[in-house]
C-alpha cells in the first residue's frame, strides 16, 4: 500500500513536470481564450456556459474581454519583434485596449512568471503551431530565461504592442 502511494506520488509529479503545451493550455489558458482559442466577447453574461465564443458578434463596437489567439498570434509572430512581444506577454502580462480582427478587447492578461521556462515555451509553441499553418521556429526555454532578466510589465507590453503597429491603448491615454 505504501509503495502504491509512493509510486502514485512519483507518477503524479512526473505528469506535472511533463505537462505538455496542450495540457498547460487546457489547464491555464482555455478558461479565458476558449477551447478553440477564438476568445470571446461578452454578450448575455460572462460565465453563461463553456462555449461563450458562440455569442461572438463581430464589429458590434462592444469592448470584449478575451481576444482570440487563433488566427492572431501566429501573424504577430511573423513580425519583426513579434516573438519577443509574445514571450513578454506571457512573462509580464498585458493591459490596455487592443484590437484584433476589428474587435476591441479591453481586459487584463495575467503574468505567468510562476511557470517554468520550459512550461512557458511549451505552451507558446503549442498555441503557435496548433492554430496556424505557418511554419513556426520553436521558441526555447532559454529565451524565457533571458527575458526574465528584463524589467518589463503589462504596461510596457502595451507600448510594445503599439510599436508593432498592432495597437494598444492604456486607459489614461483615452
Ligand atoms: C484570466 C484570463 C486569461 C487567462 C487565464 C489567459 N489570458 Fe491571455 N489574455 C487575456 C486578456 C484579457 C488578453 C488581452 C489583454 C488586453 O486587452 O490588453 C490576453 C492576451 C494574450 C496574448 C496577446 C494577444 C495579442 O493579440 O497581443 C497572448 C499571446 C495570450 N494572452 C496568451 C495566453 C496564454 C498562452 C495563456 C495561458 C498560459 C493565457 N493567455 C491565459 C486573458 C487571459
Amino acid at each position: 500500500m505504501r509503495y502504491l502511494f509512493l509510486s502514485l506520488l512519483v507518477l503524479f509529479n512526473i505528469s506535472l513536470a511533463q505537462g505538455s503545451g496542450q495540457e498547460i493550455y487546457q489547464q491555464l489558458c482555455q478558461v479565458c481564450h476558449q477551447k478553440d482559442a477564438l476568445g470571446t466577447i461578452i454578450e448575455g453574461g460572462l460565465f453563461s456556459g463553456d462555449n461563450f465564443h458562440e455569442t461572438r458578434v463581430e464589429d458590434a463596437g462592444i469592448a470584449a474581454a478575451f481576444p482570440p489567439l487563433a488566427n492572431n498570434i501566429s501573424r504577430t509572430y511573423k513580425l519583426q519583434g513579434g516573438p519577443d512581444y509574445l514571450k513578454s506577454v506571457l512573462l509580464y502580462g498585458l493591459v490596455g485596449k487592443i484590437t484584433v480582427n476589428s474587435q476591441i478587447y479591453d481586459g487584463i492578461m495575467p503574468s505567468w512568471a510562476n511557470l517554468s521556462d520550459q512550461e512557458l515555451s511549451d505552451v507558446l509553441n503549442f498555441v503557435l503551431s496548433n492554430w496556424s499553418d505557418e511554419e513556426i521556429i520553436e521558441i526555447t526555454a532559454t529565451e524565457f530565461t533571458v527575458l526574465r532578466q528584463e524589467n518589463r510589465d503589462s504596461e510596457t507590453n502595451c507600448q510594445a504592442r503599439a510599436q508593432l503597429n498592432l495597437n494598444c491603448q492604456l486607459s489614461q491615454e483615452k
